[in-house]
């Protein structure tokens, strides 16, 4: 909670491994690289069972007993079947091999990928319902680099020599800090970063509780640490799991979220995860299984502005976080050219203030303009800290792309785009003695919401025909708690604390969407995590401000938890369904069995079926519906069958209402479905057929809701994109 940022740690329990090896000579320790091996699931079995049969099968594939068991760093066995080794490549080859076995894969590192947000969701605080003695007992497990609430426990099982953060979980990144507020923690009034933001901070679900689970460490958030989180986490009864964490799409079984999500999934618990941040091209979201919700980051309706003035009069609006007031009205300006004191071919480029290319003495008291470097984005290099330094008194960055994120500068600093750069350094040139002021940073209205450049975009890889991101929230300049034990610019040297810190990512969207499933939940404590990521997803809002990626970017829409508590009706989809989706994505039926759990007594063989034509387009009960298609003729024509569950009161009637861009068609049959009674179900399919025209740039965008006109609207988006085509 906001106010419990003193981190009184205590520490739960903790996992060391013991490092201490024998039979295994440096070399080999050296070579040996730790591999997960994915069991499928652990009920049925003890730990102890499962921990000897861990070590029986590593005796097999390795044959020196001693070996076997240092050679293991550590068993899974609560919810998750499984163990991590090192392994040579060969032994990782044998294993895969053996029976029990689902996947053998490589530990990797992931990536880690708020306030007037809520108001923003018409989430105005004592004007919507709450259910708080319910919402109190709500707990959401959140992945991170630690915090400290109801629980605090912490995975590191290997423990890296470089890692000054010790082996606590404390949030020395702040990340976790800042997730963990967005979620729970009661309002707290003059929330800011050095005056920005003001206003009230709090957290979505105000009296829920947060277990932190710190998996995230300086090198990065190991996939087995991750793994042994969620198996605590499912174990513990949290309700909803939030991960803000993401990677390389892998194939479910070789994925840690994927594998803990599908666990907590069979337990009944919804994980929502991060869509990444590597926006805006096409193909870029990651955490793509069907059963987590996947979060992208929309803009609030607020961005901060930081002016910067000219001796000649001109302004220019930057963005950044600039939390220092100007003393003098103006101040001398210099450019990194005119303070380069680079010789002639010497190394370096002083036009964007590299580190080492100005001198001190033409840049001490001086406001510095730095050009856009011609490198991939072409933003922050940390000319902030160089100018400091060399005791200038401010910097102008010119960037030479557009970014709607702003970040916190180490000395008055303004971003400012492209053209305003080369006007500054045309003022620069037309005078003797240039003069410029950087102002203290503004909050000013903008137009919300649309989407993020930097969230990342559907359509997936691993499973190409359900639509990724699923939802968005806001993930664009978020004030909430900050970690004291973190900097504010991640420099060393930056002695600044703050209670409250502003950022930006998917990763501040996916508490958001979190706690709106957490909220859900308080009033709907018996629905499965799919009806809940049905109900926010029915109800989100698509987005005003549309890209050419359309649900590409936003899924459903912005959440909207208020309407998300009574949707009407539900797509639900069960354990069994999910399976079944598994076996039409070519899963082996044995390896997906596994999942189901069982001792080898009362394990059943799973059999998949061909279900190709009852599951139509996309196999899955989807909220909303999608496919790839390859072009073999402009005319395309595909079909999607679903199921919806009445979860309104009372009887009802539901009509479809359709849109479709001009040349489609969407038919619904039946086009109206009558309900008498709550958790009558109802089947009906969803045509659609057209042909593709230049202008769409292989993206159609078309939809189907399902009105009872009594404020019900059950809405799915429907996107075709067209997978051989040259877009963009
Ligand atoms: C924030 O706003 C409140 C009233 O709106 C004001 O009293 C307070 O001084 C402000 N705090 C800062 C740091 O600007
Ligand atoms: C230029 O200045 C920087 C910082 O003041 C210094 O590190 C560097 O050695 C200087 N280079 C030359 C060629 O004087
Ligand atoms: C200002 O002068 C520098 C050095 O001659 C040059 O590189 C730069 O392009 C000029 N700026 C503009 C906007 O013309
Ligand atoms: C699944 O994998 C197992 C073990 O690798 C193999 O024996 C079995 O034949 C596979 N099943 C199918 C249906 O491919
Ligand atoms: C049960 O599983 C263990 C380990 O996987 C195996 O050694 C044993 O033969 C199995 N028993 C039966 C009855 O299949």
């Amino acid at each position: 909670m906001v106010e419990n940022l003193r981190l009184r740690l205590f520490i739960l329990c903790f996992y060391l491994v013991n490092t201490a090896f024998k039979a295994l000579t440096e070399d080999e320790i050296v070579k040996r690289k730790p591999y997960i091996v994915y069991m499928g699931d652990a009920a049925d079995k003890s730990h102890v069972e499962a921990a000897e049969n861990h070590h029986d099968l590593l005796l097999r594939v390795i044959g020196d007993e001693s070996k076997a068991r240092e050679v293991k760093m550590y068993s899974y066995g609560k919810n998750i079947d499984g163990f991590v080794a090192r392994l040579f490549p060969h032994e990782v080859e044998k294993l895969s091999r053996e029976e029990g076995v689902v996947s053998v894969f490589e530990n990797t590192q992931r990536q880690l990928h708020t306030t007037r947000s809520w108001d923003f969701l018409g989430f105005v605080e004592s004007k919507y319902k709450r259910r708080i003695a319910v919402e109190s007992n709500i707990i959401v497990g959140v992945l991170d680099t630690g915090y400290k609430v109801i629980g605090a426990k912490f995975f590191h099982l290997l423990e890296s020599f470089f890692d000054s953060d010790g082996q606590t979980a404390a949030d020395y990144d702040g990340h976790g800090t800042h997730v963990s507020s967005t979620i729970a923690g009661v309002s707290v009034s003059d929330a800011s970063l050095f005056g920005i933001a003001n206003g009230t901070a709090r957290g979505g679900v105000p009296s829920a509780r947060i277990a932190t689970y710190k998996v995230c460490w300086e090198e990065g958030c190991s996939d087995m640490d991750m793994l042994a989180a969620f198996d605590e986490a499912i174990s513990d009864g949290v309700d909803v799991i939030s991960v803000s964490i993401g990677g390389d799409s892998l194939p479910f079984f070789k994925d840690p979220i994927a594998i803990g999500a599908f666990h907590a999934m069979k337990r009944g618990i919804l994980t929502t995860c991060s869509a990444g941040n590597n926006g805006p091209d096409l193909f870029t979201v990651s955490n793509l299984a069907p059963w987590v919700m996947t979060v992208a980051a929309n803009s609030i309706d607020r961005k901060f502005q930081t002016v910067v003035k000219l001796g000649n009069g001109l302004t220019a609006s930057g963005i950044s976080l600039n939390g220092f007031s100007p003393r003098k009205k103006m101040y001398p300006l210099t450019s990194g050219l005119l303070a380069s004191n680079v010789s002639a071919g010497g190394y370096g480029e002083p036009s964007t203030c590299e580190a080492g290319t100005l001198g001190e003495d033409k840049v001490m008291g001086k406001v510095v303009y730095c050009e856009a470097g011609r490198e991939e984005g072409g933003g922050s290099r940390g000319q902030d800290h160089i100018v400091r330094t060399l005791k200038g008194a401010g910097v102008i960055v010119q960037l030479q792309e557009p970014t709607d994120m702003a970040i916190s500068t180490l000395i008055s600093g303004s971003y400012v785009f492209f053209q305003d750069g080369t006007k500054i350094s045309e003022y620069i040139n037309s005078t003797k003695n240039p003069q410029a002021v950087i102002f203290k940073t503004q909050t000013i209205k903008m137009l919300a919401p649309s989407i993020t450049s930097f969230s990342a975009r559907g359509p997936q890889r691993i499973s190409p025909n359900i639509l990724k991101p699923d939802i968005s929230a806001p993930g664009l300049n978020i004030l909430a708690a900050y970690s004291k034990l973190a900097t504010i610019t991640d420099y060393a040297d930056d002695k600044r604390q703050t209670l409250y810190s502003i950022m930006s990512g998917t990763s501040m969207a996916c508490p958001h969407a979190a706690a709106a499933a957490a909220y859900v939940k308080s009033f709907h404590p018996d629905w499965s995590p799919a009806a809940i990521k049905s109900a926010l997803m029915t109800t989100a809002t698509p987005m005003r401000i549309k890209g050419d990626e359309a649900e590409l970017s936003y899924g459903s829409g912005q959440i909207n938890p208020r309407r998300a508590i009574h949707p009407g009706l539900v797509y639900d989809i069960t354990e069994g369904s999910y399976l079944e989706f598994l076996c039409k994505e070519g899963y082996n039926s044995t390896s997906i069995g596994r999942l189901l759990g069982g001792n080898n007594k009362t394990r059943k063989e799973y059999r998949c079926v061909d279900h190709k034509r009852v599951l139509g387009s996309d196999g899955l009960n989807y909220p909303s519906m999608h496919k790839q298609v390859s072009f073999t003729e402009t005319k395309v024509s595909e079909v999607f069958y679903r199921t919806v569950r009445n979860v309104g009161y009372g009887p009802s009637t539901y009509v479809a209402r359709v849109w479709a861009p001009k040349g489609f068609r969407v038919e619904v049959v039946p086009r109206v479905m009558s309900f008498k009674k709550p958790g009558e179900k109802r089947n009906f399919k969803v045509l659609v057929d057209g042909v593709w025209a230049e202008t769409m740039r292989g993206i159609m965008s078309a939809s189907v809701e399902w009105d009872d006109s009594r404020g019900h609207l059950v809405r799915s988006p429907i996107l075709l994109f067209l997978s051989n085509n040259d877009y963009p």
